[in-house]
């Protein structure tokens, strides 16, 4: 595994586990018990994904010490709105079943509610429930309106990008700023419609994948990690568990990683946080 240092000095693993869409209780147990056997130490969910109760009960039956996992979470919009994101927190700390989370993120910038939500966000790091607070689908301009008032630099930016939404100037903008980028959606997506089957045939991938012997999937994450990108893939199959956290064993070379952002389109899986319609 390797490591991010976040700008307050905390160490969170490169390659971590999503659990959107893991919203059965059973199989979300199940699924992040297996994660974590094949060595994942980072999970990442929201309290929109309604799965913070299994979430914790995985963790907790794991009998891995809680020091050991890194935790997201997510303020969803309505406390944003409402402005009591601490509150929310606590709720989502009492459905995970533990005095604090890792990391903490404003899920989505609500227009005119995320420059507050920030400094909400400030006082809920200064009060120690999470270890270290940070936002998600931020664009650089929403970055740069609460530049203007924080005190405490957000430590990871959560955002969609893959080789077809490469996100270059956004990734160079949060590294100017001490921030981490983190991606969501790294493969393309689970949706059918999205791009994932053709992203995962792709013949600059699929050439780069035969020569380590690995799968393009596995080219794609590497990717991330090659760019400083911290990446949360989700699968509940055990094979494809174990197959995207095996990336730790060989490095691409600079003009692989060019030839993969180069696959760039600038085509979204989901909304612009722009103008995204459950704000
Ligand atoms: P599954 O759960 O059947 O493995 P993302 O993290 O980009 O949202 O992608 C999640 C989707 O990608 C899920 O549908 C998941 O399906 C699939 N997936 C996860 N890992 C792999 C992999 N190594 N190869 C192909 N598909 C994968």
């Amino acid at each position: 595994m390797k490591y991010a240092t976040l700008n307050n000095g905390i160490q969170m693993p490169m390659l971590g586990f999503g659990v959107y869409q893991l919203e059965d209780s059973a199989e979300c147990i199940s699924t992040i018990k297996l994660a974590l056997a094949a060595g994942y130490r980072s999970i990442d969910t929201a309290s929109i994904y309604r799965n913070e109760v299994p979430v914790g009960k995985a963790l907790k039956e794991s009998g891995i010490p809680r020091a050991d996992i890194f935790l997201t979470t997510k303020v969803w919009n309505d406390a944003q709105k409402a402005g009591n994101e601490m509150a929310a927190l606590d709720k989502s700390l009492a459905a995970l079943d533990t005095e604090y989370v890792d990391l903490y993120l404003i899920h989505w910038p609500c227009k005119g509610h995320y420059q507050d939500s920030w400094l909400n966000m400030e006082r809920i790091y200064k009060s120690g429930k999470a270890r270290a607070v940070g936002v998600s689908n931020f664009h650089t301009h929403h970055l740069d309106d609460i530049k203007k008032t924080w005190s405490v630099v957000p430590a990871v930016n959560q955002f969609e990008m893959h080789p077809r939404l490469a996100q270059q100037p956004l990734i160079a903008y949060c590294k100017a700023q001490g921030i981490v980028p983190q991606s969501w959606g790294p493969l393309g997506g689970s949706k059918s419609g999205d791009f994932r089957e053709g992203l995962l045939q792709n013949e600059t991938l699929t050439t780069i994948a035969a020569k380590y012997n690995k799968t393009t999937a596995q080219i794609i994450l590497r990717w991330n990690i090659e760019l400083g990108v911290i990446a949360i893939p989700k699968s509940t199959n055990p094979t494809r568990i174990r197959e995207n956290i095996d990336i730790f064993d060989f490095e691409l070379t600079q003009d692989e990683v060019l030839a993969i952002s180069a696959l760039n389109k600038d085509e979204r899986l989901g909304p612009d946080p722009d103008s995204y319609p459950f704000q």
